[in-house]
């Protein structure tokens, strides 16, 4: 898989160096292209955004270094490019979106700052490539470096042979293999940690048992913290 990032502030992407991600791109399972939009400026000062029409406040950002960062990236690599741009206007990001996504051979990620991009340069890619505007939540971060971060972490985990053991997939949150149920609590060892004991069952060695029990947990909780995910 090929990911391109396109942002005003490229020292953003430095941990996609770090852990899975960066094993995935050093072993070449993933290419990574960080690219900064003002190469696509022309003017002295390498402006970016602009007073919105209509008045009001915050800058829009141009869209003419949109338009020739598209053009280029486009010419770089013949595979066809999902545009993934990450907003709070955007439609909510999913673990089945993740999946979705973890499919396509090539994704570029436009980082907006500010009020947003021109609206002509996301109508432009939906036009001339597949673009998916994509919320990490009901909250407003500064632009959307971060929510890319999180994005391609979610997808990079879901590429075969990113993962040592694609079991633990299976066992997550929002997986489709856990009935969309949050997961059930974790123990590790030592047996009892000030003065707290590990679950008997988990001690029983009864495998049935155990995952009657992780069952119920997992529904108490998503009960409890997430009810809109139940049937
Ligand atoms: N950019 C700014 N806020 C965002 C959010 N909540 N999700 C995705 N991108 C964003």
């Amino acid at each position: 898989m090929r990911l391109d990032v396109v942002t005003i502030f490229p020292d953003y992407m430095a941990p996609l160096h770090l852990s899975l991600v960066g094993k995935a791109i050093s072993s070449g399972l993933v290419e990574l292209g960080v690219h900064d939009l003002r190469t696509w400026t022309h003017d002295r000062h390498h402006t970016t955004d602009d007073t919105p029409y209509g008045g009001g406040a915050g800058m829009v950002m141009k869209p003419e270094p949109w338009g020739e960062a598209l053009d280029a990236l486009r010419d770089m690599d013949p595979a066809p490019m999902t545009v993934v741009v990450p907003t709070p206007a955007g439609t909510p990001f999913t673990q089945e979106l993740a999946y979705e996504l973890a499919t396509r051979d090539r994704l570029m990620f436009a980082c907006g700052r500010y009020e947003g991009i021109d609206q002509r340069v996301l109508d432009h890619m939906a036009d001339e490539y597949e673009l998916v505007e994509v919320s990490l939540g009901d909250y407003v971060l500064n632009g959307g470096e971060v929510a890319t971060l999180a994005i391609i972490e979610a997808i990079v985990r879901l590429i075969p042979g990113v993962i040592g053991n694609p079991d633990s997939l299976l066992e997550e949150s929002h997986s489709a293999g856990h009935e969309n149920l949050l997961e059930y609590p974790n123990y590790t060892k030592p047996p009892t940690w000030r003065g707290r004991d590990v679950p008997e069952v988990l001690l029983s060695g009864n495998h049935g048992v155990i995952a009657a029990w992780r069952r119920e947990r997992a529904l108490e909780r998503t009960r409890e913290r997430r009810p809109d995910l139940l049937p």
